[in-house]
């Protein structure tokens, strides 16, 4: 890890109060009122979504599917509001005001009470619709409907109800109740009353809220995605994966991509049938090693959860390059790191261009308070103004991968992102 680039914690710090501005909508807006939330669905996000809320003060009504669900959502905050307090976090008191205030229930009609209504059921378009078309029918008028989808169409979501302006998405991330950043999505018909209040709100409960248009993945997840892509090809390419891993750990990032995978669950989204070997993923899951919580993923785990990298994984990459025909090369820690942040800066730039994000600003407290970006560097747009966009451009086309065109432009024209 490096030193602080100079002005990057102002720019933390002005980008922070910045994201939290709409540009189109005045900042006299009139807010509506939000005395009571919805949440449906009690698993791992509705659970965390949930806590905040009741911390702050605002009762909740969870709706669940079964009673089983239903109580094992429950309980989980209960533990985690108990850990809370034996950390000396929080006052026994607090905590105990802050369960009374959740209704926990199987009845939909009781969501009729809710001024906000957040849905964080399975991440699939037809259940999400079936469950705005439900919620339209039942949820008072006047009352703002959101999605904690993480990739789905919002505007596709909002068209399930007979009210697209009340809807919008609000993106949490795990855990919940910890992680600061908040996706607002603003759906094509999202109405400025609801957007900012749900911004004004998100401050409340003490989330830094950036606005985000729809697109797949939003800010985050989508500059996620080449980062991702450029992990997996340099490892078929000859890289080992604990190299990709210590290149962002130098950085500055707390984990790389293969840590991250072990920690989340290297099984999810996979297909559960051992026999079916299409990708990497599939074999790694077809031995078992489904992660951290099979104490083998990528990296194998011993009882403190300390990494070592694995014989066994090494030789299933190996044979998949093999299979693929890559051929076998020694990779630098440089080429690994800029064919790691290059793709995401220029993912950034696409954003910014097509009006997904409103600043580049914006993207930095995406990537600063939701996925571990090192605060030594501004964030990846201040960065890359830092190290200079003709860098990033001319890195990127040395390894033949696509400039978006904002990028090109300034780096032509020596500009930055950041004015
Ligand atoms: N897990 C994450 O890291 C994460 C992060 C951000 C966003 N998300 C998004 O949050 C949403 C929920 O994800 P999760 O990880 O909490 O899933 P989960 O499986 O832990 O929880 C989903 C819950 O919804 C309940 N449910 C399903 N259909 C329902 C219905 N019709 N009515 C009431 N309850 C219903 C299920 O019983 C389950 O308890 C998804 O859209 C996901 O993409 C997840």
């Amino acid at each position: 890890m490096s030193d602080p680039i100079s002005g990057a914690k102002e720019h933390i710090d002005a980008a922070r109060i910045a994201a939290a501005r709409v540009d189109d909508i005045p900042a006299d807006t009139p807010l509506l009122p939000v005395n009571r939330v919805g949440v449906i669905g009690a698993g791992t996000m509705g659970g965390g979504i949930t806590m905040n809320f009741l911390t702050a003060g605002i009762p909740v009504t969870i709706v669940e599917m079964t009673q089983e669900a239903l109580d094992r959502g429950v309980a989980t905050m209960r533990k985690n509001y108990e850990n809370t307090v034996k950390r000396g976090k929080m006052d026994a008191a607090l905590a105990e005001a802050a369960m009374g205030r959740l209704t926990p229930t199987l009845d939909f009609g009781a969501l009729a009470e809710a001024d906000l209504i957040i849905e964080a059921v399975y991440e699939n378009m037809d259940v999400k619709k079936e469950v705005f078309g439900r919620i339209d029918g039942i949820a008072k008028p006047g009352a703002i409907l959101a999605s904690n989808t993480s990739y789905l169409d919002v505007n596709e979501i909002a068209g399930a109800t007979s009210r697209p302006e009340a809807v919008l998405g609000m993106h949490f991330f795990s855990p919940a109740n910890v992680m600061k950043l908040l996706e607002v999505v603003r759906g094509a018909k999202t109405g400025k009353q609801q957007l900012a209040t749900v911004m004004a709100l998100s401050v409340k409960i003490g989330k830094v809220p950036v606005v985000s248009g729809v697109c797949h993945g939003f800010i985050g997840n989508r500059m996620l995605s080449p980062r991702q892509a450029q992990a997996h090809a340099l490892i078929m390419e000859g890289a080992n994966y604990w190299e990709v891993d210590e290149a962002l750990l130098e950085f500055g990032f707390p984990m790389g991509p293969y840590q991250m995978s072990d920690l989340a669950g290297v099984d999810i989204g996979w297909h559960r049938d051992p026999n079916r070997i299409e990708t990497l993923r599939d074999s790694l899951c077809a031995v078992g090693r489904w992660g951290q919580k099979t104490k083998k993923g990528f990296y194998d785990y011993d009882e403190n959860r300390q990494r070592t990298p694995s014989e066994e994984v090494k030789t299933i990459i190996a044979e998949w390059a093999a299979r693929e025909g890559k051929p076998q090369r020694t990779i630098g820690k440089d080429e690994i790191r800029e064919r790691l942040l290059y793709p995401m800066v220029s993912e950034g730039a696409l954003i910014l261009e097509e009006g997904i994000s409103q600043r580049a600003s914006d993207i930095d407290t995406v990537w600063l308070n939701g996925y571990g970006w090192p605060a030594w560097t501004g964030g990846p747009m201040f960065w890359a103004d830092h190290i200079g966009l003709d860098t990033v451009a001319a890195g990127l086309e040395k390894y033949g991968l696509p400039v978006a065109p904002l990028l090109a432009r300034k780096a032509a024209a020596g500009e930055t992102f950041n004015a």
